[in-house]
């Protein structure tokens, strides 16, 4: 099978470094990529803001199967001009989509099928929400309606911070992202995210994760893309997972088909853990990043016969087999990361990572032969081990090998995992 795959972070370095193991597989290209992408996949520089540009890409090639990483081009509509042109996708369509690309929508979706969620509600003007606040008291979150990077969310402990958070929104801190705002009630308990395939009608449960928003050690400072991970997620019993598909994921399908867009790609459920059991944060509508680079560490099945069963169809004939090891990742950023810093920083080494570890590749490019960091994020130091604690050690010590002077990290990835683990 001749693939393409699009984008070119972490997470997708993860997924062609899987892909590439398939016996399936005949060719691999990647559009964009990036260096570490390579090592697998041949690097296309198709414009992937350009939905005609893939399809003609894709023709020209003869490609049997795309698999779409990230989320902006979901919402742009690549899988719907690709599946016109007849190909198979792995990714939503657009109107599936809007499971990420609008928290109203799904809230709305969690209302009509009865979906444990925060209650809510919906406003297009500062005054109404703001008296909304007043009315509920904190603590109690804010969000930008649309897709703000991360960074469209404020759980203000206070009244005034929520109605700061307000006055963002409808200032254009989160440009068109902010023109809607949800409020809604503050959620208490353990986070977690929980992974599921579905085609449409069948659905497949893979794994679940915890990530590190926070950029500070102990889960303090601004929120990032995500700081590190690991996987599987201990508050995700095997009792929490089966009310997670019975309570969110089946009746979300149900939804999604009963509205005419019936979900095609992977659900990443945002979780909180509370006293009631599992109730819905938010949804995306791909891998996360870093929480791919962990599943991918632990899946043991072939990963592409997978993907192109959930975009044809026929989930119901395939299984996937996890590793019980636990996998850990470290991101290192670039100093200054979520705010601004340096761009083209050279990276002098990144060490051999050896069995059951692996360094993926996110925001770095090659200048005049040199590896440089180009992004925020930059690479994902992966491992696994026999417990989250030896996982940990096992990433670290692999970092500790990297040289790149404009880097840093957070040293407390899977702090809470191995907190249980000590108990
Ligand atoms: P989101 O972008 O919706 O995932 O929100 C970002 C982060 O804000 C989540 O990972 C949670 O830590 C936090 N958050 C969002 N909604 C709530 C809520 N209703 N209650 C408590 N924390 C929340
Ligand atoms: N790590 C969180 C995300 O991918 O959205």
């Amino acid at each position: 099978m001749k693939v393409l795959l699009i984008g070119s972070g972490g997470r997708e370095h993860a997924l062609a470094w899987k892909l590439a193991q398939s016996p399936q597989l005949t060719e691999l290209y990647a559009a964009p990529g990036n260096p570490g992408i390579a090592d697998h996949a041949t690097l296309v520089a198709v414009n992937v803001e350009d939905n005609a540009a893939v399809v003609a890409f894709c023709k020209d090639n003869t490609i049997d199967f795309i698999v779409v990483g990230p989320e902006a081009p979901l919402v742009a509509g690549l899988s719907d001009a690709l599946r016109a042109a007849g190909f198979a996708v792995f990714g939503p369509s657009a109107a599936a989509a809007q499971l990420e690309g609008s928290k109203g929508f799904t809230k709305d979706i969690c209302a009509r099928y009865d979906i444990p969620t925060g209650a809510y509600q919906r406003f297009n003007n500062g005054p109404k929400a703001k008296a909304y606040i007043r009315e509920q008291g904190a603590p109690i979150v804010v969000k930008a309606d649309g897709l703000a990077a991360g960074k469209g969310v404020t759980v203000a402990m206070t009244v005034d911070e929520a109605l700061a958070a307000v006055d963002d929104c409808f200032e254009g801190a989160f440009g068109a992202a902010g023109a809607e705002v949800v409020v809604e009630a503050y959620l208490d308990g353990e986070e977690a995210s929980f992974f599921c395939l579905s085609d449409g009608t069948h659905a497949l449960a893979l794994a679940t994760a915890q990530d590190h928003k926070r950029v500070g050690e102990g889960d303090t400072g601004p929120n990032t893309g995500g700081m590190g991970a690991y996987s599987p997620a201990p508050v995700m019993t095997p009792e929490m997972v089966e009310r997670t598909m019975k309570e969110i994921i089946e009746p979300t399908m149900r939804g999604m088909a009963e509205s005419g867009h019936p979900f095609s790609g992977v659900f990443f459920a945002g979780l909180m853990i509370t006293a009631k059991g599992p109730e819905l944060i938010e949804y995306n509508v791909r891998f996360g990043d870093p929480e791919c680079q962990v599943l991918m560490m632990r899946l043991k099945s072939d990963l592409l016969p997978i993907l192109y069963a959930t975009a044809t169809g026929t989930l119901d004939k395939v299984t996937a087999e996890w590793s019980d090891d636990p996998a850990l990742t470290v991101v290192m950023a670039s100093k200054g990361y979520p705010a601004s810093y340096d761009k083209n920083t050279p990276i002098k080494s990144i060490p051999d990572a050896g069995e059951g570890a692996k360094v993926f590749h996110a925001g770095t490019a090659l200048k005049d032969g040199a590896l440089v960091a180009t992004g925020g994020r930059v690479l994902n130091v992966t491992a696994t081990g026999k417990t989250v604690g030896e996982a940990q050690s096992h990433a670290y010590a692999l970092l500790d090998k990297v040289e790149w002077d404009n880097g840093f990290c957070r040293r407390d990835i899977g702090w809470q995992a191995i907190n249980r683990e000590k108990a």
